[in-house]
């Protein structure tokens, strides 16, 4: 099996164990390998960096500091090589930070909060307990420090750089659009043939500032995924060991569904730290595909 391409960004929600199973749906869709890939909650990138489909990829997140520091790959502003300057400048400033290192992070945080700049976003992300990403009601960076004052090591930096490094070869290979906006206006961009991986906040069980999802958005992607011409598959969550998600039997029950049980090990609170089981819902009838994947990670494949 091919290596799950992991993105510099960090979340609690992220889907990188998932990414095999959704790309198996998204190659049983029968959409062709050269069609668009619309992604209206990109989050840490990870399924659609590592998507088969080689069209333009559109993809779109409320969160400004995700697309801003996507962005800055793009421009070439962010490097591998100065990602590890910043990295190992403020590496050397952490571990030789008074209180434990406390005091270095407590400044990047006042000062990611006033100036946004990507770095610090990464620095963050890497240094904020238990990988979480989370923003307070202003909008301000509401994680606290993982309390590891030596969190930067060489070896730690290296993976960064080479995080940051496949990041830019795949989204400078191929034409990539990161826009910040509401998922509606993505989605209205999708076309007969595209395919739309939709992967929201789950309803009932998210709560940030960019994170908050109420019944109301749930119907309003409901509606526009059942609109739209485009094939798309959705992620949600189907039961846990405490509750059903009521959207499936309100909302997603007619369309396909398949599911997974999945354990996410770091969420904010007890009920997200358990087994989940994972619903994929998705708009098409499957055909049977036989993927061959070479070390590109193109994928050619041919009907059985
Ligand atoms: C569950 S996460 C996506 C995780 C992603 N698939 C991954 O593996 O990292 C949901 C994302 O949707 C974004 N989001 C929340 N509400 C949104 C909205 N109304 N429109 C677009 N994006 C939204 C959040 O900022 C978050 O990045």
């Amino acid at each position: 099996m091919l290596k799950t391409i992991v993105p510099p960004i960090k979340s609690q929600g992220i889907k990188t164990k998932l990414v095999p199973w959704i790309n198996d749906i998204v190659l049983s869709s029968g959409a062709s390998l050269h069609c668009r890939w619309i992604e209206p909650f990109f989050g840490t990138g990870v399924v659609g960096l590592n998507s088969p489909i080689e069209g333009s990829h559109i993809v779109g997140d409320t969160n400004p500091h995700i697309i801003n520091f996507y962005r800055s790959i793009q421009s070439g502003e962010i490097t591998p090589l100065s990602m590890r300057q910043y990295l190992e400048k403020e590496s050397r400033l952490l571990s030789e930070s008074t209180d434990n290192g406390y005091a270095h992070f407590r400044m990047v945080r006042d000062r990611f909060n006033v100036e946004h700049n990507p770095y610090d976003f990464i620095f963050l992300s890497r240094a904020g307990f238990n990988g979480l990403m989370r923003f307070n009601r202003k909008g301000d960076w509401n994680v606290p420090f993982c309390k590891k004052k030596n969190r930067f090591t060489p070896a730690y930096i290296t993976k960064i750089c080479n995080q940051i490094k496949a990041t830019s070869r795949i989204i400078n290979q191929k034409d990539w659009y990161f826009n910040n906006v509401s998922f509606i206006e993505t989605i209205k961009q999708a076309e007969k043939g595209d395919i739309i991986y939709c992967d929201p906040p789950y309803y009932g069980r998210s709560t940030d500032y960019y994170n908050g999802w109420t019944e109301k958005d749930e119907i309003a992607l409901y509606e526009a995924l059942s609109r739209t011409p485009a094939y798309f598959i959705l992620s949600t969550w189907h039961h846990n060991d405490f509750r059903n998600n009521e959207m499936i039997e309100l909302l997603w029950n007619r369309f396909n569904i398949t599911t997974k049980d999945h354990f996410y090990h770091n969420g904010g609170n007890l009920e997200n730290r358990h087994s989940v089981v994972e619903a994929i819902v998705f708009n098409f009838e499957q055909q049977e595909r036989l993927a061959i994947r070479d070390t590109n990670q193109l994928e050619l494949f041919a009907e059985i």
